[in-house]
Formats: C-alpha cells, structure tokens, sequence
C-alpha cells in the first residue's frame, strides 16, 4: 500500500501551470487545488463590497467574511462565493486587475493559507498549485514543482492567448509587462514568488504541455517508488 502525496506546483503566470498541475492530477487520479482562484473568489467578494482593492484595512474586514468554496476535480473548474457558482465572473478584467492588491494583504493571505492547508489534508493524493505552496503553505510537500520559462517566452504566450481572443497583439507591451510583474512579484515583502531550496525546478520554455505532464508524472512515480 502506498501512502498518499502531496505534490506542490508553484511558479509564474505564463508557464503553464494551470494546465499542467490538472493534467498531473489527472494523470495520478489525484485531487487538485487551485489556490489562486481562492484569492480571484475573495478579490470579487472585495470588489462587490464596493471596497477599493488598495485599501488594505477594509480588504482585511471584507475578507474576514467572505466564503470561498473551489471543486477538486482536475478536470472541472468550479467556483463558489458563499455557495454562488463564480468560476466565469472570477476569469473576468476586473478581478485579474485587482487579485494583486488583495492578495497582497497579509491577513487574506494568513485565512487562505489556513483554510489551503485544511484543504489539502487527507488521505488522498493531491495537486496543490499556486506561488507559495512549496515554500509556505506546505513545506512538507512529498514533491515541489517550480516551473519557469523566459519572459520573452511567457510574453508570446500572453501574446497568442491574446490575439486568440479578438485582442489586438502587441508583443512588446505584454513583454514589458510580464517582466514588471515578474519584479512585483519577486521583490513583495509577503510571500514572495521564488523557488523552495528542494524544489524540483522545470523550464517549460521549449516543452509542451503534455511533455511538461509526462516529466513530471515520472517524477511522481520515483517518489511513490521511494515512498512505497
Ligand atoms: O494563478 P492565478 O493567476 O489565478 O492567481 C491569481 C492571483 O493570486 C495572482 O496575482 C497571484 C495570486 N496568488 C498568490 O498570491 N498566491 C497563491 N498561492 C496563488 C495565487
């Protein structure tokens, strides 16, 4: 028999990390955690108090009360605030714009991280993913993930995202942009974007994502191997 694993994926936007951490849960027949859409379902809470996402004090007050719920099926993307089906509304301009600032806020951060931890307990394997989950939120993790890939890389990904949505492509301006969230984001004094010292780090930039899941499926069974 073996025992259950906790495997964590962490890294930036753009390096396919939503695709490959539920293909990866699938692949195992593991549960799956989408961190980020716990802070996306606080932020909408904040942004329907008519809260403005800057003022730390009244996110703080707003978040204490809001009820994020997230499905664990890999292969279904569902959403609740206080039991009301968000998974679209979450996805939407105005809650990317705004997800930063909130999640910036130390006490959602410490709520979400409690109620992540609560989440990933239990007898089963499960797919955590998010920013921090290798470094803060399960640091006993059995396997940490940190996928990257270049800027440029990432930035004509956004790019081709963009175009196939109806958007006009501008590939230096996205460019630009990921690398100014990249130093946010690494630079932010709580929880910062980086690596855990044992993670296993992936540079996605010249694999795809079924090349990304069959790697990291290996990776996987060497730990039930060892934890067997
Ligand atoms: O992965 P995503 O784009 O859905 O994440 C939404 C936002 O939440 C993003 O700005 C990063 C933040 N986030 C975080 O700070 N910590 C996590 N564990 C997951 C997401």
């Amino acid at each position: 028999m073996s025992r259950s694993l906790v495997i964590a994926i962490d890294g930036p936007a753009g390096t396919g990390k939503s695709s490959v951490a539920r293909g990866l849960a699938i692949a195992m027949g593991a549960r799956y955690l989408d961190t980020g859409a716990m802070y996306r379902i606080v932020t909408l809470g904040v942004l329907r108090a008519g809260v403005d996402p800057a003022d730390a004090a009244a996110v703080a007050a707003v978040a204490a009360d809001v009820e994020p719920a997230v499905g664990h099926d890999p292969g279904e993307d569902r959403s609740y605030l206080a039991g009301e089906d968000v998974s679209t509304e979450i996805r939407g301009d105005a809650v990317t714009k705004a997800v930063s600032a909130v999640s910036a806020v130390p006490a959602v951060r410490s709520r979400l991280v409690a109620l992540q931890r609560e989440l990933a307990s239990g007898a089963d394997n499960v797919v955590v993913e998010g920013r921090d989950i290798g470094t803060v939120v399960l640091p006993a993790a059995d396997l940490k993930i940190f996928l990257t890939a270049s800027a440029e890389e990432r930035a004509r990904r956004r790019n081709a995202q963009n175009v196939a949505a109806g958007l006009p492509g501008d590939y230096e301006a996205v460019l630009a942009d990921v690398r100014r969230r990249d130093h946010l984001d690494s630079t932010r004094a709580v929880s910062p974007l980086r690596a855990a010292e044992d993670a296993v780090v992936v540079d996605t930039s010249d694999m795809n994502q079924a090349e990304v899941v069959a790697y990291l499926t290996e990776l996987v069974e060497q730990k039930a191997g060892v934890a067997r």
